[in-house]
């Protein structure tokens, strides 16, 4: 098995001003120690931030993701960015997927199917985010909505690219609610996500890091984060304060 190195992801949505990043940068950088050893720490401010924060951590480990893209490489798509754009900032990496684009902006899989391959492409690492909704789970229809997520947003992703991808498990149920998953809850979808990529590639199944989001903060992080089967955390809410973002990243070592 391949070590894989943790995540913690920070998903600030539309959250903080340029100078709100700025701040924030400068007061997590002391707080992060020897954390950044151990842990892939990724940044995901909105578009107007992302400048700035590339630059504030240009010179630390501390890696900067978009949290949308288009997958052309450019046109006639107003209000749209593409991967191209992204790169040309030095960004690390773009979350794609997350469950209120799904929900609130019309994020389908069939576009996720074409982004993400683009992402890669332009040498972007995807977070792709997947995740049932709390009906689907009580109707017993979680692993069916994952494999059709992962199928289908994957589905134009090579084989030997598989395992470059972040996958973040984020029960739909559990985002911005305070009700986390439970480690056994989160620990299983995981394993599902995994055998799904496995099954297409097994080396990839092996390398691919699957993070759980979803009300994840310092409270709870150790215990939900405990599973082995579980590679770091998408952060929302906890992200936008330096030390709650500091405690949890330090539980996803
Ligand atoms: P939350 O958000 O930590 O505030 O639940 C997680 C996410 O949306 O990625």
């Amino acid at each position: 098995m391949p070590s894989r190195k943790p995540i913690c992801a920070a998903n600030w949505k539309m959250h903080k001003t340029r100078p709100e990043a700025a701040a924030f940068v400068d007061s997590f950088l002391p707080l992060s120690g020897d954390l950044l050893d151990a842990v892939e720490i990724v940044i995901c401010p909105p578009y107007t931030s992302l400048a700035l924060a590339v630059e504030r951590s240009a010179t630390t480990a501390i890696r900067v993701a978009a949290q949308n893209m288009h997958f052309e490489d450019g046109g006639a798509f107003t209000g749209e960015v593409s991967a191209r754009m992204l790169v040309e900032l030095d960004v690390h990496g773009v979350v794609l997927g997350h469950s209120e684009r799904r929900q609130m902006f019309g994020e389908t899989d069939e576009a996720l199917a074409r982004k993400v391959p683009a992402a890669l492409a332009a040498g972007l690492e995807p977070i792709l985010c997947v995740g049932e909704t709390l009906e689907q789970r009580e109707g017993g229809e979680t692993e069916a909505v994952l494999r059709h997520q992962v199928e289908a947003d994957l589905a134009e992703v090579r084989e030997g690219e598989l395992g470059q991808l972040v996958v973040a498990y984020e029960p739909v149920w559990a985002i911005g609610t305070g009700r986390n998953a439970s480690p056994e809850q989160a620990a299983e979808a995981i394993a599902f996500i995994r055998s799904l990529i496995a099954a297409r590639d097994e080396a990839a199944g092996a390398a691919v890091r699957i993070l759980y989001g979803g009300s994840v903060k310092p409270e709870n992080a150790a215990e939900v984060l405990a599973p082995e089967a579980i590679d770091g955390a998408l952060v929302g809410g906890a992200s936008l304060d330096p030390d709650e973002f500091a405690a949890v990243a330090a539980a996803c070592r």
